[in-house]
């Protein structure tokens, strides 16, 4: 009977189902009183020793009802259109793919993520999964492809680029410092959940401060384990697990904050992005930028294996840029002066065209020069895209990966990274051997040790997959 009461009933049959669905996972919010991420993770939940109060119950209660099933009057899309209970809070291909083959009409299906936006055929977002998003830039970038519906400049000057990008999921949002695949939204999902509701919803209605705290506040209980639950009140920070078996165990080696050398038999490859609790900083022995980054580019924009629109960006240097890293010279060494321009030609330049640290609460102007080793790269002519690191945690079952969706699989994830590391290891093979011609043997013999570390073999391929499937649930 309950359940009945929040059931719309305009919905279609999957509709419905998947809003069933939904009021059974709030349901289970309430009777253990605090954080399963789906039915499967009851278990873990009942295991959590803090329970939500009955305030934060109600308050839980409320968001996840919202999320579910308030359009704020636009266009019938809620949050739960796109951050799926039935898919882990995120969408991906086969999840549109579902919802045409049940109703062409479902509101995933909307003008705003037409093929051509306000055009009535949606052939992409079925093959690729990719939504729309209007991303304003920092008032210190323009681009060149003003068309007035991908490119559009406001009245206030500020240029505002439709994007298509991967849904994320909001599981694990609560520990998440950096929102959006270029992390513009900081840690405000309050703000973020406005932004959503006017962009992808089209609201009419504009969500109050108590609504958008709310839905906050149900994202906030959403968690990929009991582990980061308990990390995100305060516990013991979540650690890598140990592989069950061999293969595993090897995947295992290249997530630790180790120093990359293939004859030490540690591999540290992905933790020199993917390090820290969350496996989203940079970690100790990145090669070229410093520790504890929340950004950086893993060449997804630059191989655009979807063919996305490219669009030139220009970004003026707001303040002077001084060295930022000791790998690189004295730290404050003058690099590039304020009003230097960076251009840079991408289907997605991510943090590079949007306030770099929104965290701040600022609406302050995009930083080409995120780190020295990015404006070194940058300058003059272009620059790489940095995105956010996504967490790994949970993203076993959150496929397809990067934020165009292009790696189906983990296995095309550790290959795609083949491809990233080829041309630097190919330019550190060229370093040691101009070493050893001017006879520096030492020191060539220690850059080869740590070229060869950025191998993947076609068994690390297999283990990193393993292990990521294992570990990363
Ligand atoms: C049409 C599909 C769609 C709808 C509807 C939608 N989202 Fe999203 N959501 C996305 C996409 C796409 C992104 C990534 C956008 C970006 O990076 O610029 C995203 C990002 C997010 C993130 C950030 C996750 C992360 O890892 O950074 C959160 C949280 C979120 N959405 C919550 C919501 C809430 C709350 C609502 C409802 C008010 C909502 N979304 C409605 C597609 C959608
Ligand atoms: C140079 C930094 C860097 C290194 C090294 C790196 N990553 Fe990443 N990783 C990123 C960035 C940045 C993203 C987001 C990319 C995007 O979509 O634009 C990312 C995204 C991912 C994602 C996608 C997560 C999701 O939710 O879509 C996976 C999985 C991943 N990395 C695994 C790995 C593995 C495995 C390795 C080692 C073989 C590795 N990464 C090495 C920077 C790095």
């Amino acid at each position: 009977m309950v359940l009945g009461v929040f059931v719309p009933s305009s919905r279609d049959r999957c509709g419905v189902r998947r809003d069933l669905y939904f009021l059974w996972f709030v349901g289970l919010l309430c009777v253990f009183g605090c954080a399963a991420e789906s039915p499967l993770a009851v278990e873990e939940a009942a295991g959590a020793e803090e329970a939500l109060t009955l305030d934060e119950l109600g308050h839980a209660i409320r968001g996840g009802l919202l999320f579910q099933f308030e359009t704020f009057d636009g266009n019938d899309r809620t949050c739960g259109t796109c951050h799926l209970v039935t898919s882990r809070f995120d969408l991906a291909p086969e999840d549109v793919q579902r919802a045409f083959a049940e109703d062409p009409n479902d509101p995933t299906f909307r003008p705003v993520d037409a093929d051509v936006e306000g055009g009535d055929t949606y052939d992409r977002i079925r093959e690729d999964g990719l939504v729309r998003v209007h991303v304003v830039l920092a008032p210190n970038v323009t681009v060149d492809e003003v068309d007035g519906v991908n490119v559009q400049v406001r009245p206030d000057g500020r240029y505002v680029v439709a994007l298509r990008r991967a849904t994320p999921t909001s599981i694990n949002s609560a520990l998440n410092d950096h929102l959006m695949w270029d992390g513009r939204e900081g840690t405000d999902l309050a703000h973020q959940a406005l932004s959503a509701a006017l962009d992808h919803a089209e609201a009419l209605r504009l969500p109050t401060e108590s609504e958008l705290a709310d839905i906050a506040f149900f994202q906030e209980q959403l968690f990929s384990s009991a582990a980061l639950r308990e990390y995100a009140h305060g516990g013991p920070e979540p650690t890598l697990p140990h592989g069950r078996d061999d293969s595993e165990e090897r995947g295992r080696a290249f997530f630790l904050d180790e120093p990359l050398s293939a004859s030490a038999g540690t591999h540290g490859l992905c933790a020199t992005c993917h390090a820290g609790p969350m496996l989203n900083r940079t970690g100790h022995f990145n090669p070229g930028d410093p520790p504890d980054l929340p950004f950086s580019g893993n060449r997804t924009s630059q191989f655009n294996r979807r063919g996305l629109p490219e669009y030139t960006y220009h970004v003026t240097l707001a303040a002077d840029h001084l060295n930022d890293n000791p790998r690189i010279g004295p730290i404050g060494m003058p690099m590039w002066p304020a009003g230097m321009t960076f251009t840079l030609q991408s289907p997605d330049p991510g943090v590079l065209v949007v306030d770099a640290d929104p965290s701040d609460g600022s609406d302050g102007p995009a930083n080409p020069c995120i780190t020295t080793a990015a404006c070194l790269v940058a300058a003059p002519g272009g620059a790489t895209e940095f995105h956010r690191m996504p967490t790994l945690w949970g993203s076993a079952r959150t496929a397809p990966y990067f934020h165009d969706n292009s790696a189906a699989t983990f296995e095309d994830v550790a290959r795609h990274y083949r491809e990233f590391f080829a041309p630097t290891q190919a330019s550190m093979y060229a370093q040691a051997a101009f070493m050893e011609s001017i006879g520096q043997l030492e020191v060539a013999a220690a850059i080869r040790d740590e070229a060869d570390a950025l191998t993947i073999t076609d068994q690390d391929v297999a283990d990193i997959a393993a292990y990521m499937r294992y570990a990363f649930r």
